[in-house]
């Protein structure tokens, strides 16, 4: 795709017209991606986060929350209620939650991988070279890790204990083990330019990423960030059709946030080329509490609820549900 310049996607995100843009990534999808839809349950196990990211809700610096962490028991109990429910692929997300030994999540992945026929993904944060090859050996076979923006220097901003650098040999270490790897970004950050956007989608050409995830910037009240804009749908949608021009056959979920800023958000990224959909399936009673950002959909549902939604705006997408793993369609599968 060499017609994908700074320049050519700069134009697009500053464009009157986006319809043809749109239009554009929903046939690519459809040419590479087929209609399948992939689904993902997502796992919260903990809110404890030890970063302080200004844009979080779990930042550490947030003693505004009720923080929870899930044991083991619990956590497989949740996986195999949603391997009964057909899911085929687990997601475990937490804040950077050190009380989770390496030890102790391998076993959680290993306890999952006997009893579900799934696949595991990963979002835990930045770990070791060393931890993530035991994480991979106890079965887990893919990895989500926005790198947030590409500008170093609102990164160092925005994550002030953290480091580009160190974020990005992260990425790099998981593609080196051979795991299945998402990054992304968030949209509308204070202080994030077209230029931003633009050298941000072609971070993720470069990196090859198997799955990428964005979603618009949702202000927390909890936050400095508290009086910054929203990040709005529409840039979102431009982005994502952009992300699924410069890369055809990745993985592209219409994420929650995009749902939470817009009621028809998913429904429409999955028309901008977006072929995947994440299914909370957190027990109920700790959903409340994971809050990135405010307003955040599926809050009080019950497990199967978030089920039956994504099929509805499926049909309703004259779409289908994807019975297999979802594996990334630019490698062979690794563990399988
Ligand atoms: N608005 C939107 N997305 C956010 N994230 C964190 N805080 C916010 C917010 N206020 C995203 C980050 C993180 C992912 C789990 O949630 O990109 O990687
Ligand atoms: Fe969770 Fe709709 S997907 S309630």
């Amino acid at each position: 795709m060499d017609r994908l310049t700074r320049k050519y996607i700069i134009g697009w995100l500053n464009t009157d017209k986006p319809e043809d843009l749109f239009r554009t990534a929903d046939k690519i999808r459809k040419a590479y991606c087929t209609d399948k839809i992939h689904i993902r349950g997502i796992i919260e196990f903990s809110n404890h986060c030890k970063r302080d990211c200004l844009y979080c809700g779990l930042r550490k610096s947030n003693k505004n929350i009720t923080r929870y962490r899930m044991d083991e028991a619990e956590i497989l109990h949740s996986a195999v209620k949603a391997g009964n429910l057909g899911y085929k692929t687990i997601l475990l997300q937490s804040g950077e939650d050190e009380a989770y030994s390496i030890d102790r999540l391998c076993r959680v992945v290993s306890s999952i991988k006997k009893k579900v026929d799934c696949a595991i993904t990963l979002s835990i944060g930045e770990k070791s070279l060393d931890d993530y090859k035991r994480l991979k050996e106890a079965g887990a076979d893919r990895y989500l890790l926005r790198f947030e923006t590409s500008d170093e220097k609102l990164f160092k901003k925005l994550k002030p204990d953290s480091s580009y650098k160190s974020r990005l040999s992260c990425i790099e270490n998981l593609i080196k083990l051979g795991y299945q790897v998402g990054s992304g970004i968030i949209v509308g950050l204070p202080g994030q330019a077209f230029e931003t956007l633009a050298d941000d989608i072609l971070l993720m050409k470069k990196l090859e990423l198997d799955m990428i995830g964005i979603g618009p910037f949702l202000p927390h009240h909890n936050t400095p960030l508290c009086a910054a804009p929203s990040g709005t749908l529409d840039l979102t949608l431009r982005v994502l059709s952009l992300i699924r021009i410069a890369m055809p056959d990745t993985h592209i979920p219409a994420t929650t946030a995009v749902g939470t800023v817009d009621a028809t958000g998913r429904q429409q990224a999955l028309k901008c080329g977006c072929n995947v959909i994440m299914p909370n399936i957190t027990p109920s009673k700790y959903r409340k509490f994971y809050e990135i950002y405010p307003d955040k959909i599926c809050i009080g549902e019950k497990l199967s609820d978030c089920r039956s939604c994504v099929e509805k705006i499926i049909k309703s997408l004259g779409r289908n549900i994807s019975k297999d793993y979802g594996h990334s369609l630019n490698k062979k599968p690794q563990t399988f």
